[in-house]
């Protein structure tokens, strides 16, 4: 349990009504859009909204932040920055997750300083001692007088837990439609075993671009013909499909698309794993989006011969022919669970043209590198396929960002996108009364 705070507000509680001034700016941003087009150039560019987007979209909705296997002992912390707040994520000793603002209630210091490490039963701030309990209470600040002791506590964020996936939300009352994905959601990943995974890799790339490119460019495969590692495993059919238009390598691939998706619809119904998407990347503050999706070749993983990588499946699967699960939350994560391993990707802003993008793989905890996994073999697909986003990142911000620039259409084969700018707009109307 986190202790309720005496004193001060937490980031994005409470917030009072964003200045007139700020609000007719983000309203005329807003204006400025075509439906169906990409974002104008300033969305990318412009620093009022920037600091717009940290207080009232990532100070205000669930993020994911984490999976459990981060933290799997009592004691292990891992921080993080997330816009300007740094945070921290602790186990317990009572096997619960807490997550606090890394900010020192005396002079506000970080007070773990690590990127991970094991705390034992307090936490102490380096730079004056002050001690804290795990549950945020402060248990000594020497000089400082008991009575502070009393009237101060880590500021705590709320935390939830999702078969293995940790969410964060640093609002004072968070949106409260988190319950309704957790438990639609539950069936889809909780075969995948995560609560029972270890982190094999974890990757960080700072992206050169606004945080809205990289999910942008998540969010649609239109430019997929730039992942060749990624194509040998994945069909990249996505939006309205028109078979009249495809020339015949195209058709080709169709067919054995559709092919795999009969034989695998069947395959999960068999397994009990539930498959059919859910599409609600908007029109609610926490939106996803989910779908099993049928792996092209041998259809077992994402790897160069789409051959599992672990030999140890996820959790009890006893089938690797699953395909992956396909996972989006808005705004800042996407997710692949296979038979074999598990893929998360946060994405976490630092500052405006500038966004750390998280990936990490999970097997099996019982799962040994070189018994039965190859690193090399497991991380390959996705280390090329993250380089290659970060260069389309990288390369749409400097465009975008020319004053010259002006916003094209949207294609159908990018309706998730489309999706993506429908709900930041709700968001931010909803967030500022505009
Ligand atoms: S800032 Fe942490 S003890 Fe002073
Ligand atoms: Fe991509």
């Amino acid at each position: 349990m986190s202790v309720p705070l005496k004193h001060g507000e937490r980031p994005g509680a409470a917030l009072p009504a964003a200045p007139a001034a700020l609000r007719s700016h983000v309203a005329a941003l807003l204006q400025s859009c075509t439906p169906g087009h990409a974002l104008p150039g300033a969305f990318f560019t412009d620093e009022a909204l920037y600091a717009v987007e940290m207080q009232h979209i990532f100070g205000r909705h669930w993020l994911f932040l984490a999976t459990e296997a981060e933290i799997p002992e009592a004691g292990d912390y891992r921080t993080y920055q997330i816009g300007p707040w740094p945070v921290f994520l602790l186990r317990r000793d009572d096997g619960s997750i807490g997550g606090f603002h890394n900010t020192c209630r005396h002079r506000g210091s970080r007070i773990l300083q690590q990127d991970s490490g094991v705390a034992g039963v307090t936490l102490m701030c380096p730079y004056h001692r002050w001690t804290y309990a795990q549950d945020g209470r402060v248990i000594g600040c020497g000089a400082t007088g008991e009575q502070a002791a009393e009237q101060h506590a880590l500021r705590s964020l709320h935390v939830r837990q999702l078969a293995g996936l940790i969410f964060v939300c640093l609002a004072d009352s968070p949106p409260d439609d988190f319950d309704d994905m957790a438990a639609r959601m539950t069936p889809y990943i909780a075969p995948h075993g995560l609560t029972h995974a270890k982190v094999a890799k974890q990757v960080d790339i700072i992206e050169h671009g606004n945080w809205k490119i990289t999910i942008e460019n998540n969010r649609e495969c239109f430019h997929c013909e730039g992942h060749p590692e990624l194509l040998c495993s994945l069909f990249d059919f996505f939006g309205e499909i028109d078979e009249a238009r495809m020339d015949a390598e195209e058709r080709a691939t169709y067919r054995r698309y559709l092919a795999a998706s009969a034989e695998s619809e069947a395959l999960w119904s068999r397994h009990g794993l539930p498959w059919r998407a859910i599409e609600e990347l908007h029109g609610r503050p926490t939106a996803f989006r989910t779908e099993r999706l049928a792996l092209d070749g041998a259809g077992e993983s994402m790897t160069p011969d789409t051959r599992a990588a672990s030999k140890r499946l996820l959790g009890d699967l006893t089938e690797a022919r699953l395909g992956t699960l396909h996972f989006h939350t808005q705004p800042n994560a996407w997710y692949h669970f296979l038979a074999d391993h598990a893929l998360t990707f946060a994405t976490l802003p630092l500052e405006r043209g500038r966004t750390l993008v998280r990936s990490t793989w999970l097997v099996h905890a019982d799962a040994e590198e070189g018994r039965d996994y190859d690193l090399e073999n497991l991380t390959r697909v996705w280390n090329a396929t993250n380089r290659q986003d970060a260069a389309f990142v990288a390369e749409t911000q400097r465009g975008a960002s020319s004053p010259a620039y002006i916003p094209g259409p949207i294609g159908n084969n990018e309706y998730m996108v489309a999706m993506f700018h429908a709900w930041y707009e709700e968001r931010l109307r909803a967030e500022l009364g505009l």
